[in-house]
């Protein structure tokens, strides 16, 4: 099949989507397809429409690829594309409306509120160590810890939305669970040395990945089984990867859903390819797979 892998586009994550975009658009060459890259501009509609591709594979990160518009453009333009459709993306893409859905599934999450940043940045919104980050961003930009017997909040910088999101801090281990189509794949235990930030993300060497985590069963399987409920209760299609702090000292009460990203990154450092691989599809059964997967 012919395939446009729309990538970059207009989001914070611009760069992160540019690795995922180039790093699928090879896969897919390497799987036999007929690839078309795509640098998601504001005259996508215009591209697309020229090239008619048979699927458009969304390498997309962020506000606009990640949100739900660019998936409503795919629909009204009766492209076939992959992951996730308008609703689900929109959903997960917004932190605490993601929060609703867990709670009503009756999925584990911590306290937060959304506020504006004028009122962030004033006071303390809740007792530290709390979070302080956009509600609606991934890759951790933009996301501020605020420690235990901190005077006050820091400062925000300009970039950051008007509304934020405040979240209690969730101490303990970073745990991560990809979905593909309808089984939980594996988990991975995210091992950094401050915290799992922009760089300790995308550089090499920023992080270490134990996978599967050495985690007790309870845990594991725990994690598997809140992934695909996440997945669910959002409505998520093909491929999504929900991200969990675990509190070793309060055991499985200790286990919280922080996001389900419905477009995971799939970079060279990335926690996705790696477990799909762990499970023994290579990554470019793993993009040839999506875009058979892919609907409007
Ligand atoms: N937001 C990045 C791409 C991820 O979740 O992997
Ligand atoms: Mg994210």
């Amino acid at each position: 099949p012919k395939v446009a892998v729309i990538l970059g586009g207009l989001s914070a994550e611009r760069e992160v989507s540019l690795s995922t975009g180039r790093g699928c658009a090879a896969a897919l060459v390497e799987a036999g397809c007929d690839v078309v890259e795509v640098d998601a501009g504001r005259d996508l509609p215009r591209v697309l429409a020229e090239i008619s591709p048979d699927v458009v594979f969304n390498a997309l990160h962020g506000r606009w690829g990640e949100d739900g518009c660019v998936q409503g453009l795919l629909e009204w333009m009766g492209l076939p594309y992959t992951h996730s459709g308008v609703l689900a993306s929109a959903l997960a893409l917004d932190k605490q409306k993601t929060k609703d859905v867990y709670r009503a599934a009756r999925l584990p999450v911590v306290e937060s509120v959304l506020v504006p940043k004028a009122e962030a940045a004033g006071r303390h919104v809740l007792e530290p160590p709390y979070v302080i980050k956009p509600n609606n961003e991934g890759s951790s930009v933009g996301v501020y810890i605020v420690p235990e017997g901190a005077n006050r909040p820091p400062e925000l910088s300009a970039e950051m939305p008007e509304t934020v999101m405040v979240e209690a801090f969730a101490p303990g281990r970073e745990l991560t669970t990809t979905v593909l189509g309808d089984r939980s794949l594996t988990v991975t235990d995210i091992l950094t040395d401050g915290w799992y930030d922009y760089d300790a993300k995308y550089v090499e060497g920023g992080s270490r990945h134990v996978v599967p985590a050495e985690v007790p069963a309870e845990i594991f399987d725990a994690c598997m089984d809140y992934a695909l409920r996440a997945h669910e209760a959002l409505g998520c299609r093909g491929i999504s990867r929900t991200d969990f702090r675990w509190d070793e000292a309060r055991s499985l009460d200790g286990l919280v859903l922080l996001e389900t990203n419905t477009q995971p990154g799939m970079t060279p450092t990335s926690l996705t390819p790696e477990q799909a691989e762990a499970c023994g599809i290579s990554f470019p059964e793993l993009c040839k797979w999506l875009v058979e997967d892919a609907s409007c």
